[in-house]
């Protein structure tokens, strides 16, 4: 399953140029779209963002990020309400509203009674949002729920005291790397803050997702979380989050969070998970204790094909070895990478795990051959300086891949990745991914371990 996700993101690359037109096209015909509707009194424009009131009924989309606020205090509509809509965010659109929020979930319809607010919608001829992270890949997106805005009046069937975060799970989240870099990190950076008061609201809810994360998402949240995709009574709340803001992959930028760090954020997986360890291992002169190193073992695709003798090698360097395929059971799994100071694996989503490692912890990240590098770099090299963990990379050579069993050394394939690449992802990826194995030159790579103690030792 991960290979179809990390076909799309590489895929992305050619998304994103297409993209880039479409948006200033989009720009254009916002600038033509969104016009006065009625002469306005007062300050308005900020710089990129404008604030609309019912009352003016004003309407701009500079940068595509409407603002949108309600200071009315009639008597039929008591409640304040305030919508800040974003939509220039790399991977997510999103809307923070305050005020009297419904939704039915069976429509996939939010209203908003008070608001003209559907105009903004509307008029310039978008439907709605889709609240998955993940909007500069096209396919990510193509089956998850959207919602539209109304500006009908619905009776409450049941009224939350709190607000409300309302998010998709998407169709990649089968994929461990995704679920947290496109729903778990994003929805703790944007729901820790209510300190639990918050009810989430789950679209294409998948039980198998919401059994695994559940430790996450009571922790976030002091409420049982709602699929909202059947429900047909209309829940009001005092306030909604649409969408999560997704920084960086597996990453929180502290210029976009400046409460919750990544720091924060492992510190909250630690308690959640009750692991016991915040520091790897100090190697000093002392020295009795020996460093745990994790390897990450595969079995269908990208396998160790010497695993065994990995392992006794890194036994004689010092190292106590655990041999383990990433599992499914969280709290047990993350248990175990968090009693590691190092591990190691071939680029894949079971490289997630680092989330649970202590501190000053090493990843080793082993680099397949078919210059997949900036794979390497993107989903967990830089992940991993985000995280408090050292980092390091071994590239494997011609000589330590499987690919040398089924294509001459003066093939393209060795010789011309980037011509391989130009026949299209799926052929890249179904050459350098798919069936491409790894038998590490211990001798070549023990070089590498030395540097994980040595940096243990630091
Ligand atoms: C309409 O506006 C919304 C939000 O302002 C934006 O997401 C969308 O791309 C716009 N559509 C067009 C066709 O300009
Ligand atoms: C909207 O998103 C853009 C792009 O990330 C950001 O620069 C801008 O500050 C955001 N605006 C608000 C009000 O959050
Ligand atoms: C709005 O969208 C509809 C359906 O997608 C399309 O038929 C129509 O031409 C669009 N109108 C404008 C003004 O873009
Ligand atoms: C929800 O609150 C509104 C306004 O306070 C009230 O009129 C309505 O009866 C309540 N609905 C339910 C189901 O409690
Ligand atoms: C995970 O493993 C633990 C300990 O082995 C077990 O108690 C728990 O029920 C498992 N959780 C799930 C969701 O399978």
């Amino acid at each position: 399953m991960y290979n179809s996700i990390v076909a799309r993101s590489f895929s992305q690359h050619g998304q994103k140029k297409m993209r880039r037109g479409a948006f200033f096209g989009g720009l254009v015909l916002g600038f033509f779209i969104c016009i006065y509707s009625t002469p306005y009194q007062g300050p308005l424009a900020f710089g990129k963002y404008i604030i609309l009131t019912s009352r003016t009924k004003l309407f701009s989309c500079s940068s595509r990020l409407v603002k949108y606020s309600d200071s009315r205090a009639d008597v039929t509509t008591p409640v304040k309400s305030r919508i800040v809509c974003n939509f220039t965010e790399p991977e997510s659109d999103f809307c923070e509203m305050h005020g009297d929020i419904r939704i039915l979930g069976s429509s996939s319809t939010i209203f908003i009674p008070h608001f003209s607010v559907a105009d903004m919608f509307t008029k310039n001829n978008s439907s709605g949002i889709k609240p998955y992270a993940r909007k500069s890949d096209e396919g990510a997106l193509e089956r998850v729920r959207q919602f539209r805005f109304s500006q009908e009046m619905h009776r409450c069937t049941q009224n939350h005291s709190v607000p409300t975060v309302l998010f998709s799970i998407g169709e990649y989240t089968g994929n461990y790397f995704h679920s947290f870099s496109d729903v778990v990190i994003p929805l703790y950076t944007t729901s820790r803050k209510f300190n639990g008061q918050v009810q989430f609201l789950l679209a294409d809810k998948k039980v198998s997702w919401t059994k695994k994360f559940r430790v996450v998402l009571m922790k976030l949240s002091n409420y049982e979380a709602i699929d909202i995709d059947k429900e047909d009574g209309v829940h009001c709340f005092p306030g909604m989050i649409i969408g999560l803001k997704k920084h960086k992959e597996l990453s929180i930028d502290p210029l976009e969070s400046p409460d919750y760090s990544m720091t924060n954020f492992r510190e909250f997986l630690r308690s959640s998970y009750y692991l016991k360890r915040e520091y790897a291992i100090r190697l000093g002169s002392k020295g009795k204790k020996r460093p745990r190193l994790l390897i990450i073992s595969r079995k269908r695709t990208r396998t160790f094909m010497n695993e065994n003798e990995i392992g006794k090698m890194a036994q004689k360097l010092g190292f106590d070895v655990v041999l383990a395929e990433a599992s499914s059971n969280i709290s047990e799994f993350s248990k175990l990478v968090n009693s590691c100071d190092v591990l190691m694996g071939v680029h894949g989503a079971g490289l997630t795990n680092i989330v649970f490692l202590p501190k000053n912890a090493v990843l080793i990240q082993v680099v397949l051959f078919g210059g997949v590098e900036w794979l390497a770099t993107t989903y967990f090299g830089d992940p991993s300086k985000n995280m408090n963990l050292r980092y390091l990379e071994y590239k494997i050579s011609e000589k330590e891949s499987s690919l040398i069993q089924k294509y001459p050394l003066d093939d393209e394939v060795f010789k011309n990745p980037q011509s391989i690449a130009e026949k299209g992802w799926p052929y890249y990826k179904s050459v350098y991914l798919d069936n491409q194995n790894v038998k590490l030159d211990v001798f070549r790579f023990k070089t590498t371990l030395l540097e994980a103690l040595q940096m243990l030792s630091m």
